[in-house]
């Protein structure tokens, strides 16, 4: 039966780490998958995980299965988290969520129920956006389409373009959004610009759809959240992929959050109904220790407060990684100027050179990162930055 199959290369991207352990060169540089690295190129437990999960241990006292919908606790927190205190979206009863298996879970359950709704539903993505953005919608049998976004000679978004596309797209089609930290290029969209965005939904009635996967690492917190939080507050139907995979450093026990924004609870309900058996048919219900780690964390606030100083602490040393990159860079006098990797945001840059000298980057240097030239900045540290600045400077 499968002999028809015909095999697949490596993920774009988590194919790099395969490639990376089996690199024997002792000066090699991973800056591939989008993993929060130490000074020492560790990916450890934060302190608030660590403390949370202490007291799940003590506490937990079954296995028996959870819900569909998942961990309540959980997508209060997330909730409160993604839209605000105060937000009256929460207080109406607006939003239908469910807790889903990571960011991706989120993505292809929001996939899905946009199928249900309507099989031939167009969905705009930002050109470029991150690889698995294509498989995880267009396989659930959505349309792909791009609209403008990242000039790689400018290294800037094209918001002129990217609007104009998005003035013409149809008001039944979806527009997928970065929430903050745009992966793969960093580039952020400025607040009158989500303004711009929101009105012209508004006008259009295009669906705005919103990953958000690194929350804190751009700007802030809450600052990172006034994309959305603008969106949801000047429309009626909003859909939201989260993830706590970066934030909380919980990658692998995948925990993320789908959210739908309804016009009033009446939708809301029906919207609820929809996406717990879309869950219900993929995956049944959604790991649970993740989540109940999240939901102590956001629901308890010594831990809250641990954890916020955590993410700082994570957006603090990439902002410092951006600024020691680009001054190793312009010491070795190189004939471009890097210096916009200060102003990119999160975990990534596009360092916009073509893929021949990524390949050689990896080959001569043994330097990792994606053929489109995203670095993960959490990989720099001050032993190989140096080392680095060299190589592109031999390459270029
Ligand atoms: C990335 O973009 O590197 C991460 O989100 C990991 C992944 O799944 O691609």
């Amino acid at each position: 039966m499968f002999e028809t199959l015909s095999a697949l290369p490596p993920d774009p991207i988590l194919g790099l780490s395969t490639a990376f352990k089996q690199d024997p060169n002792p000066r090699k540089i991973d800056l591939g998958v989008g993993v929060y690295k130490d000074e020492f190129g560790n990916t450890p437990i934060l302190d608030s995980v660590a403390k949370a999960q202490q007291l799940l241990l003590a506490s937990e006292t079954s296995k028996v299965y959870i819900s569909p919908q998942g961990n309540q606790g959980y997508i209060n927190g997330m909730l409160t988290l993604l839209l605000g205190e105060d937000s009256s979206i929460i207080a109406d009863k607006r939003v239908a969520a469910v807790q889903a298996p990571g960011g991706c879970g989120a993505l292809r359950i929001l996939a899905e129920l946009l199928v249900r709704v309507n099989k031939d539903t167009i969905v705009w993505v930002s050109d470029p956006t991150w690889a698995n953005h294509i498989p995880l919608l267009g396989d659930a049998g959505l349309t792909l389409k791009t609209y403008p976004y990242f000039d790689k000679a400018t290294a800037s978004i094209k918001f002129d373009e990217m609007m104009d596309c998005l003035s013409k797209v149809g008001p039944n089609d979806v527009v997928l959004l970065h929430g903050c930290c745009h992966n793969p290029t960093g580039a952020d969209l400025t607040k009158d610009q989500w303004q711009e965005v929101a009105a012209l939904a508004n006008k259009i009635g295009f669906l705005p759809f919103v990953d958000i996967a690194y929350q804190g690492f751009g700007d802030g917190i809450q600052e990172d959240a006034y994309g959305l939080r603008t969106l949801v507050e000047s429309l009626d139907e909003v859909i939201v992929a989260a993830s706590c995979s970066k934030n909380f450093g919980l990658y692998r026990e995948r925990v993320g959050l789908a959210a739908i924004i309804c016009k009033n609870e009446e939708v809301k309900n029906k919207a609820q109904s929809q996406i717990q058996s879309v869950a219900r048919a993929i995956y049944s219900m959604p790991p649970s220790y993740g989540g109940a780690l999240v939901d102590i964390i956001l629901n308890q606030s010594d831990l809250y407060t641990l954890w916020t100083q955590e993410v700082d602490t994570m957006r603090n040393r990439m902002a410092d990684l951006r600024a020691m990159l680009v001054s190793n860079l312009a010491a070795q006098k190189i004939d471009k100027d890097f210096s916009f990797i200060n102003q990119q945001k999160g975990m990534f840059s596009y360092l916009c050179i073509p893929p021949e000298q990524v390949m050689r980057l990896r080959n001569e240097h043994s330097i990792y990162f994606v053929d489109s030239s995203r670095v993960n900045i959490a990989g720099i540290n001050h032993n190989n930055v140096e080392a680095l600045a060299k190589a592109i400077a031999q390459t270029l």
